[in-house]
């Protein structure tokens, strides 16, 4: 299928760099045609995990000779989906049906759809059937092919669809374009094996992979000579990192092997599952200094009924005791969660057990969510659906009382010099920028846009709930 004079290689990443070379010929030609540059537009849904992703197409498009447009009517539009909630799945219809109009005005542009939605086969029948102007459709494990899925459709007529069920082949040293050039994501490792009973990620991510240490740690020295002050590890479940290598190694002695990075300065990480999260882990954070004290530490609900249900192996009094823990070694840790209102026979009385150890654990932030009932998990056939007022009555008391205990923590600083990294120049306030201390609370001060991508040393004057406002020392 190729055009070079050279045998299409097998081993990876050699076959995708050969379909990028192919692929600026490709596009230098269409460019002349049109008259100037082809430009791409990436639509991510979902988490860190599926923005990193983007950045990785991003970078095999830019390779190949397109260029960045924030127009969603460019040459080539991605959509990087999620499909944690069902409405992240409805966003992306919508999102079609407007494109399906543009795309009528403009037959040459090319629209791919990839990431957890079309592991799912219902979305990929419907996309058949429904959507049949889509170029590419690709999923969760085959991202890396990009450039070739690419090169096959501008070289064969209709759909190309590839989706792979699972794998376990990783394949690095593919190119990428990262959004911010002072902090940035690195995978870990991939998939989940936890199964929890409302969760579909283990159905669309696949089974459990680490990535190799020395993989990461090259990672990492990469993205601090391009300037990189913050790294955030990612993981469904970094408790269990490096488990299955040849040579296994524990998520914390990671950890302090990233530290040694000279240059870096902050390492942040997610998700550590309440389960198994171990004390060398938490021994390490306390002292390490770069490792930031900040756990996301998802409680989903706080009774020990729901959470056997959940599949989740801890308990209400197992999980208060890990905070305990925690907040004895490092009182100056934040703690942040996820927590999920309206899972199946929730009752108020388990409702309540949530809002005790909210209550006690008093989290700095969390992420609140309504139940969503996911197609194929365990939990969407079990038969005592939660009425949706009686979810939304629950969620908004739930919402109350963690914005009381965000107030609470979020005030514990005031008076304090504390250094924060600067990340933007704020969007709504002229001369403010906005940056987050270690802990990972939000600060706002004045301040020149020169800054931004520096730790800077500010005073926090004032707290306002869930974020301070400084100045500059
Ligand atoms: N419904 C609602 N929330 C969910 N989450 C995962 N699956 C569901 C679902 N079916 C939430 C969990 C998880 C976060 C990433 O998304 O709280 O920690
Ligand atoms: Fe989903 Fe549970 Fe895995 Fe997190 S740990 S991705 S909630 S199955």
């Amino acid at each position: 299928m190729g055009q070079l004079n050279t045998i299409v290689p097998e081993k990876e990443p050699e076959r995708q760099y050969y379909f990028i070379e192919l692929l600026k010929d490709e596009i230098k030609k269409k460019a002349e045609k049109k008259g100037g540059s082809l430009t791409y537009h990436i639509q991510t849904f979902g988490c860190q995990m599926n923005a990193r992703d983007s950045e990785k197409l991003a970078g095999i498009l830019e390779a190949a000779g397109f260029v960045h447009t924030d127009n969603e009517e460019a040459d080539f539009v991605i959509y990087n989906t999620c499909s944690v909630r069902e409405n992240a799945n409805n966003r992306l219809y919508g999102h079609l049906g407007r494109m399906k109009v543009v795309k009528k005005n403009n037959p040459d542009m090319l629209i791919a759809i990839c990431g957890c939605m079309m592991q799912e086969p219902d979305e990929i029948e419907k996309i058949k059937t429904k959507y049949k102007f889509i170029d590419i459709v690709f999923g969760t494990h085959n991202i890396f092919k990009f450039a070739e899925l690419v090169h096959t459709k501008l070289n064969s007529e209709g759909m190309i669809i590839d989706i792979w069920k699972d794998t376990n082949q990783i394949v690095e040293d593919l190119p990428d374009v990262r959004k911010y050039t002072f902090k940035s994501g690195v995978n870990i490792m991939y998939g989940c094996n936890n199964f929890c009973s409302y969760c579909i990620v283990p159905y669309v991510r696949g089974r459990e992979r680490s990535r190799e240490p020395k993989d990461i740690i090259r990672e990492v020295e990469r993205f601090v000579k391009e300037g990189v002050k913050e790294v955030m590890l990612l993981g469904q479940n970094v408790n269990s990192y490096g488990k299955t290598l040849e040579n296994p190694i524990s998520f914390a002695e990671l950890l302090k092997e990233v530290s040694k990075v000279e240059g870096l300065e902050r390492i942040r990480f997610m998700t550590p599952h309440p389960k198994d999260l171990s004390d060398e882990l938490i021994e390490t954070m306390a002292v390490t200094p770069k490792v930031c004290h900040h756990i996301h530490l998802p409680l989903q609900s706080g009774s020990s009924r729901i959470l056997k249900l959940m599949n989740r192996h801890y308990t209400k009094e197992s999980y208060l005791e890990l905070v305990k823990k925690i907040r004895k070694r490092m009182p100056d840790a934040a703690l942040t969660t996820d927590i999920i209102v309206g899972f199946p026979g929730e009752t108020e009385e388990d409702f309540n057990d949530t809002m005790d150890v909210v209550r006690e654990a008093e989290f700095d932030s969390a992420y609140t969510f309504i139940y969503s009932k996911r197609e194929g998990t365990p939990a969407a056939s079990m038969t005592e659906q939660i009425p949706e007022e009686v979810t939304k009555e629950r969620f908004d008391r739930l919402l109350k009382q963690v914005g009381e205990s965000s107030k609470k923590r979020c005030g514990l600083d005031v008076g304090k010099t504390l250094k924060v990294l600067v990340e933007e120049v704020n969007q709504n306030h002229e001369g403010l920028l906005t940056g987050r201390l270690e802990n990972n609370t939000l600060v706002h001060f004045k301040g020149n846009s020169s800054l931004v991508g520096t730790i800077c040393d500010v005073k926090l004057n004032e707290s306002k709930g869930f974020y301070y406002i400084g100045e500059l020392v």
